[in-house]
């Protein structure tokens, strides 16, 4: 965070007074670099009205000095947005605000508490009540991806997976509201949101335990997050990757494992679906071509999960095939790959719950 640039528009951070002078309408949310301005986008609707904040706010603008995109505080922590400054937000334009990386934990936290508030409100319905389990899981990943304490994450995700297992538990058809909200544009967010809802289904369709459950959910939620120093050119290349590309890429699940082990708070069974994840049955995979019985079973059931997802999301390159397509890619043309068992007992769950509907799809936020 640029320190000149921190500072609000007015005095006493008391109240939003966007001064003409400052070109702030024209900075749309494409245009921001989070990372390097240290900070994180969240939908202005997730600000409560009047309530006290617990995080700060910012919003960007063109520096004076050289015109660069910046962020600057308009409210701390502890003072409330009120009804009149969200409107007039609403009115500029503004549909995102910026929270500084640092304190994203307590935004997330407190995200996870009104959540689970929510899903005991009996008038809410249970797909927006999915909805809003997609869109925590989501921002838990995104910070995931950026936040060197992943320690504090982890222990985010599984808040949050067990809420989606205590969700699945309570609910009449949550399963089926789950699977219907999954995004269909793959976006590295999406793809490991879609990934841990799909598996925490599908456990609970195989009779496993809860603690199962939420340890193979928990991998699924992370299973790529070695792929957050991958550079944005290899992740969204629309052609093939270069020798030395594909190097990189097939470090992930290494780099992934590595970064997760060391933070200590994820359990075994969920670190080892992150190093195997690519491994495949025939032993073509990598990142050590194990083989059969030395893939762990979680690890052999998300390699059919990552693939259906990638296969059934539209990509740059392609566009979403339909469930039944999928599977028959992933039955006859990557035959020898998977588990057989497991496969079939997927073809079963998909039978079931019907797979990824387009139909469901809202525009989202993220790139
Ligand atoms: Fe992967
Ligand atoms: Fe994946």
């Amino acid at each position: 965070m640029r320190q000149e640039d921190s500072q609000t528009t007015n005095q006493d951070d008391q109240s939003i007074d966007l001064d003409g002078s400052i070109s702030i309408a024209e900075v749309s949310a494409e245009d921001i670099d989070e990372a390097a301005l240290g900070v994180r986008g969240i939908p202005l609707d997730k600000i409560e009205r009047g309530k006290k904040l617990i995080v700060d706010l910012y919003l960007p603008r063109y520096s004076r000095k050289d015109g660069k995109i910046v962020v600057h505080r308009i409210l701390k922590a502890g003072k409330p947005l009120r009804a009149g400054e969200f409107n007039f937000l609403r009115n500029y334009g503004f549909d995102v605000v910026y929270v500084p990386i640092g304190q994203m934990p307590q935004f997330l936290d407190e995200e996870a508490r009104k959540t689970r508030k929510a899903l005991n409100n009996p008038l809410a319905t249970t797909d927006a009540k999915a909805e809003m389990l997609r869109d925590n899981a989501t921002m838990v990943v995104e910070q995931a991806m950026t936040d060197p304490r992943l320690g504090d994450n982890i222990q985010i995700g599984r808040e949050l997976v067990t809420a989606v297992t205590d969700f699945i538990d309570d609910t009449p058809d949550a399963i089926q509201s789950l699977v219907d909200i999954l995004t269909i544009d793959y976006s590295l967010l999406s793809h490991s949101v879609n990934v841990c809802l799909i598996i925490v289904a599908l456990g609970y369709f195989l009779g496993l335990t809860k603690d199962q459950i939420t340890s193979i959910g928990l991998g699924g939620l992370f299973h790529d997050v070695g792929k957050r120093n991958l550079p944005e050119a290899i992740l969204k290349k629309p052609s093939r990757l270069e020798e030395d590309e594909w190097a990189l890429m097939r470090n992930h699940p290494t780099e992934g494992f590595q970064m997760l082990r060391e933070s200590g708070r994820l359990p075994a069974e969920s670190l080892k679906m992150v190093y195997q994840h690519h491994e495949n049955i025939d032993g073509t995979g990598y990142p050590r071509g194990l083989t059969g019985e030395q893939i762990a079973t979680q690890s052999q059931l998300i390699r059919i999960i990552d693939a259906y997802d990638a296969i059934t999301s539209e990509r740059v390159y392609k566009s979403a095939s339909t469930p039944s397509e999928a599977i028959r890619i992933i039955s006859h043309e990557m035959y020898g790959q998977f588990n057989e068992l497991l496969l079939q007992s997927f073809v079963k769950f998909l039978g079931r719950i019907g797979g990824k509907k387009p139909m469901k799809l809202r525009p989202r936020r993220h790139p």
